[in-house]
């Protein structure tokens, strides 16, 4: 009912059905009982938003090490990043994350892979447009791309039973029963939930298909840095250093430097006339003066960077080791990983039926009585119920490790 009181139709639309997930809601709402081993043994433990808290305090203590912020930070600037800060950054990433020399001007600096993304798919695809994500998949995608932008993401199911495998066979296969103009692929490497890296031959593959077919491909690279596996990460800036007008690849600080509240993500584009389109949107969503000279300062320091990098990869490592062990003693399985802060446990056995209701159930069971909080599969989309996503980076080791002790406690009752 319109009255006087009454939002727009748009505001009505948010509160009717907010484009957050309910496990984040959850999340949200236990934290003031968060566990505790002294005070609180009972509490809620936190295992599903993909944060490294590992690292500890060593980024704020590196900033504080900033002295003599300059006055310019405190006025206007360019709107997606100060030309210092992207030159800053254009060496940075040049040097870690993209595996080759970076043109300044070629980035677009916003608050976060987020702002990113939604600013970015408002300027390359039009209200109903198609976007192809590969699924199981990074939940936050959908209020990203569809809350504001009106676009519509089209899924490409990749399944268990073959590894996950992505196609050029199945991403023609969802072009042609899109039922609507594709735009775009949004590819996640490394995958979030999977926690895998694809090799150079995937990706030059999916750039390949790119070419062939016509659509812009987003490359998400915010787990670059975040690897601990076997294969080292390659960036699609590295396979195709010449980008063109349809390759535009992402990163931010919020995963690799454990710094999502400082909302800084970075677009990497070949293509002027989308990055001054960017900057006409880039007053409503820029990152502070402040926090960008800071972080510019931080990353400038290549030593701090590099020993920074090598032992957030090493503790990563060691917390999935961990996390493993106690899940293969409490006979629980999942998809081994390589990258990011998460793995896909195998929860199917414990399923009263393969539905996304009992999916449901299951979550809210191990919520309820376990007081662990998992991403449960349908919010990544996946194509099969009872794949749950266990983050094990967002509290200590030890902490996580008793996690997986109550989902066990838990499960040992719902064997099927
Ligand atoms: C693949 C992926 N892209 C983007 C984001 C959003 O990152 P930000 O906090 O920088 O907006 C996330 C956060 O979990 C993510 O996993």
């Amino acid at each position: 009912m319109q009255g006087r009181t009454s939002l727009s139709l748009r505001g009505e639309a948010l509160l009717a059905s907010p484009p957050f997930p309910e496990y984040l809601q959850e999340h949200f709402d236990r934290l003031d009982g968060i566990f505790d081993s002294v005070t609180n043994a009972e509490g809620y433990i936190p295992l599903s938003v993909a944060e490294n808290k590992l690292p500890g305090l060593r980024l704020l203590e590196r900033m504080a090490e900033v002295s003599q912020i300059p006055a310019r930070v405190l006025g206007y600037d360019s709107m997606i990043g100060s030309m210092p800060f992207r030159h800053q950054l254009a060496n940075f990433l040049g040097r870690t994350v993209f595996g080759r020399k970076i043109e300044p001007k070629q980035l677009a600096v916003l608050a976060g892979a987020g702002s990113i993304l939604e600013i970015l798919f408002h300027n390359l695809c039009d209200p109903g447009d198609g976007v192809l994500v590969p699924t199981p998949s990074y939940a936050g995608f959908w209020a990203d791309l569809e809350t504001r932008d009106k676009t519509c993401i089209v899924p490409v199911a990749t399944h268990s039973h073959d590894g996950f495998q992505l196609t050029p066979n199945l991403l023609d296969q969802a072009i042609a029963e899109a039922g609507r103009p594709v735009k775009a692929l949004l590819f996640t490497n490394p995958n979030n939930p999977l926690g895998t890296v694809s090799s150079p031959a995937e990706i030059e593959a999916i750039i390949d298909w790119g070419a062939k077919t016509g659509v812009h491909l987003v490359f998400d690279e915010v787990y670059a840095l975040s690897v601990y596996g076997d294969r080292s990460f390659t960036s699609c800036a590295q396979i195709r250093p010449e980008l063109g007008e349809s390759i535009h690849a992402i990163w931010a600080f919020s995963k690799d430097f454990g710094a999502s509240g400082l909302r800084c993500g970075v677009l990497l584009s070949g293509n002027e006339r989308l990055l001054q389109a960017m900057d006409s949107l880039g007053y409503w969503a820029c990152v502070s003066g402040h926090t960008q000279y800071l972080l510019g300062e931080v990353i400038s320091d290549d030593r701090w960077v590099d020993c920074y990098i090598a032992d957030m990869q090493a503790g990563l490592d060691s917390a999935y080791r961990e996390v493993t062990a106690a899940l293969d003693g409490a006979d629980l399985s999942y998809i081994p990983a390589a990258a990011g802060f998460f793995l896909l446990c195998d929860l199917r056995r414990f399923l009263a039926e393969p539905t996304w209701e009992a999916e449901r159930a299951l979550w809210r069971r191990l919520l309820e009585e376990g007081n662990v909080n998992l991403t449960p599969g349908e919010s990544c989309h996946n194509a099969e119920p009872g794949f749950l996503r266990l983050c094990f980076a967002s509290c200590p080791t030890d902490v996580v490790v008793a996690g997986v002790r109550r989902l066990a406690s838990v499960l040992s009752g719902l064997d099927h």
